[in-house]
């Protein structure tokens, strides 16, 4: 199959209507979307990724009013998140209606559903008359993509079209957020929304449920995600080459640079040390140290607030334990 990079929303809209599937922008990172309404075109995402069915997708709407037509009901506490965040990098997880079929949840009886805030996209869904699904557009397992490139360099040939909206200015996932019976909020993933905003917005604490090793309720729970194939070692960076040395090792550090190792094999994620432009550069990060062949990376915890929690996450999902390392 032939792959066209550009920038044509009708173009775009003619594919997906069509049951085939587009690489499509979002202010996170760039999804794999298709037909949510159309199962064969979302079994060609779930073989597109190489992703396993048991795996559900996220939805993604042009507004609010489309979100309703797919949801039983916005409890108030989600209408209130919505007005203030949506579109933007947050994911809300809600009782669905029959016409989301069970192969896009996986047979939960809730949706995960969103507004991306990305103008080009949003200019898609709003002419669109049913919602994408959309995971985001990497192999299974490794780095999500925040470019077009990225995308190209791992789906070209899989997918007939990349709609080009430049790099994603967030560069980490939605943060997915739902109720329980308690009306308790829950943060089941970390994402590009901090838990601070969302509690502000809320009046309430949030319980954190990521990091549940058995049975996942959503797979960026799973340990193992997100991950380079260059082994990478978080902690101190300093204790790390110390006790791994300097040989063919790259760097992720928020803003310190190390003299003893080539410059070219470091990534400062933030030479200001801002969490959001951290954010914004990690998986690019990863890919670019990912490619130069090194035998191990050694990369840092950021702060423990605002987005620093969910990079983290991230890091801590891509980090190596196989302890063959230094054979
Ligand atoms: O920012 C994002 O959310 C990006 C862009 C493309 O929108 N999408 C994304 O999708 O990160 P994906 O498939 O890579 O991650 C979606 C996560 C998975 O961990 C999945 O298990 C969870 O959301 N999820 C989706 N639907 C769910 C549902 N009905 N119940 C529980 N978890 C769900
Ligand atoms: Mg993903």
């Amino acid at each position: 199959m032939q792959t066209k990079i550009a920038t044509n929303i009708s173009e775009a809209a003619a594919f997906l209507a069509n049951g085939e599937l587009v690489a499509i922008p979002t202010e996170t990172v760039y999804g794999l979307a298709g037909n949510a309404l159309n199962d064969s075109a979302v079994v060609k995402i779930f073989e597109a990724k190489g992703r396993p069915q048991f795996n559900p997708l996220i939805v993604h709407c042009g507004s609010v009013e489309q979100i309703e037509h797919y949801v039983l009901q916005i409890p108030p506490l989600a209408y209130k998140l919505s007005e203030r965040f949506m579109p933007g990098p947050l994911t809300l997880l809600l009782p669905k209606k029959d016409i989301i079929p069970d192969l896009v949840t996986a047979g939960s009886d809730k949706v995960a559903i969103r507004i991306p805030n990305h103008p080009l996209t949003l200019a898609l869904l709003q002419q669109l008359d049913f919602p994408v699904a959309a995971p985001s557009a990497n192999p299974s397992g490794y780095v999500s993509p925040t470019t077009a490139q990225h995308v190209w360099d791992q789906l070209q040939g899989k997918i007939p079209y990349i709609l080009d909206g430049g790099a994603c200015n967030v560069g980490i996932e939605s943060t997915i957020v739902g109720w329980n019976e308690k009306n308790e909020t829950l943060v089941y993933r970390l994402g590009g929304l901090s838990v601070e905003e969302i509690e502000d917005a809320c009046c309430q604490k949030v319980k954190i449920l990521t990091h549940t090793e058995s049975k996942p309720q959503t797979a960026g729970q799973l340990l193992s995600h997100y991950a380079p194939r260059t082994p990478l070692l978080l902690g101190k960076i300093s204790v790390l080459i110390e006790e791994y040395g300097i040989e063919k090792v790259g760097i992720l550090s928020l803003n310190k640079k190390y003299e003893q190792i080539p410059l070219k094999n470091q990534f400062m994620l933030s030479p200001q040390g801002t969490l959001s432009e951290a954010a914004r550069n990690l998986f690019q990060a990863m890919r670019y140290l990912d490619g130069l062949g090194l035998r191990v990376i050694f990369a840092e915890w950021m702060p423990e607030t605002g987005l620093g929690l969910a990079i983290n996450d991230r890091l801590g999902r891509a980090r190596y334990e196989n302890k063959l390392l230094m054979e």
